[in-house]
């Protein structure tokens, strides 16, 4: 199964452009969205969750029409919004069983699933407790288990790590990259090391346009041989704004390392720098 994008475009009444012909195509396994803040994540993951409208251009997932046949997307979709809301006091064990009969499943089967799901997320010890009660991280996997209801073939998770502390993060990636063996996922996210740890396909969106779209090693290659880096002081970081491409600004022991952006060896104590995703992800959206 193939998600293919085409020309997809969504400005919001207030003039926001939040989208400008987008085109992806997403095969089988992780794909990574990559973007800053207000990039236009959320709504193209809304758009193709059927739960908000597009301007104008196509999506079609495998021979389902998803903009029209919003139906037959919602019985193959398992998404995990940006704000995932969850009612409080309930249970996992009887949210879960709450998501799974408004999916439509029914008597014993139910409650296997609903089992199975809670084992598969590591929660199966915390049943019985209030989801609201719970640490960011055992909400995200709670978030994935009702994403995972009713089989699944497109999992679209909208900066599921976002707050997550590192040993969490490990244990969502973990989650996440069993799960993106067989179906698709989208991960959207602002953070680069989710896309490069997880990720065999990637985008990057800025401002509402396609930026970059491949594998992150061949994004890596674009930049191989003009990445330079050079440790300043902090006094010193306008000038080499001014005269350098600068792409970032890293402190390193108190001390500003910059990476910037040459075709040519730029001379003055520079030396050349392993290009990092960030250093896409920022060459990118600054160009
Ligand atoms: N409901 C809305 N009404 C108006 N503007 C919106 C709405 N939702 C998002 N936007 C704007 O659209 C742009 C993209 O937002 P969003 O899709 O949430 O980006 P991201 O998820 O990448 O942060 C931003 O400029 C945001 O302010
Ligand atoms: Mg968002």
């Amino acid at each position: 199964m193939k998600l293919s994008i085409n020309n997809l475009s969504k400005t919001y009444p207030n003039g926001v452009q939040a989208l400008k012909n987008v085109s992806l195509e997403i095969p089988t396994g992780m794909f990574g969205l990559l973007g800053p803040n207000g990039a236009g994540k959320s709504t193209l993951m809304r758009i193709l969750a059927t739960l908000q409208e597009a301007d104008s251009g196509t999506a079609t997932l495998g021979d389902i029409d998803v903009l029209k046949d919003k139906d037959s997307v919602r019985r193959v979709l398992g998404y995990l919004p940006q704000e995932f809301g969850v009612y409080p006091r309930m249970s996992a064990l009887n949210m879960l069983d709450h998501f799974a009969t408004l999916k439509g499943i029914a008597g014993s089967e139910r409650k296997e699933l609903v089992h199975t799901l809670l084992h598969r997320v590591n929660l199966w010890d915390h049943r019985k407790k209030a989801v609201s009660s719970y640490s960011g991280g055992m909400r995200q996997r709670f978030g994935i288990a009702q994403a995972l209801i009713g089989d699944p073939k497109l999992i679209i998770v909208d900066e599921p790590t976002a707050g997550l502390d590192p040993g969490e993060r490990n244990r969502f990636y973990n989650l996440l990259s069993e799960i993106g063996e067989n179906v698709i996922v989208i991960l959207s996210t602002h953070i680069v090391d989710d896309v490069h740890e997880l990720c065999s396909n990637m985008a990057i969106i800025n401002l509402g346009e396609v930026v970059f779209t491949g594998a992150p090693s061949s994004a890596l290659q674009t930049l191989d041989g003009k990445i330079w880096q050079k440790v300043i002081t902090k006094a010193e970081i306008e000038n080499y704004n001014q005269e350098y491409k600068v792409i970032s600004s890293k402190l390193v022991a108190g001390k500003p390392i910059i990476h910037i952006l040459s075709e040519e060896e730029p001379g003055e104590g520079f030396q050349p720098a392993a290009p990092g995703l960030e250093d896409v992800f920022f060459s990118k959206i600054m160009a």
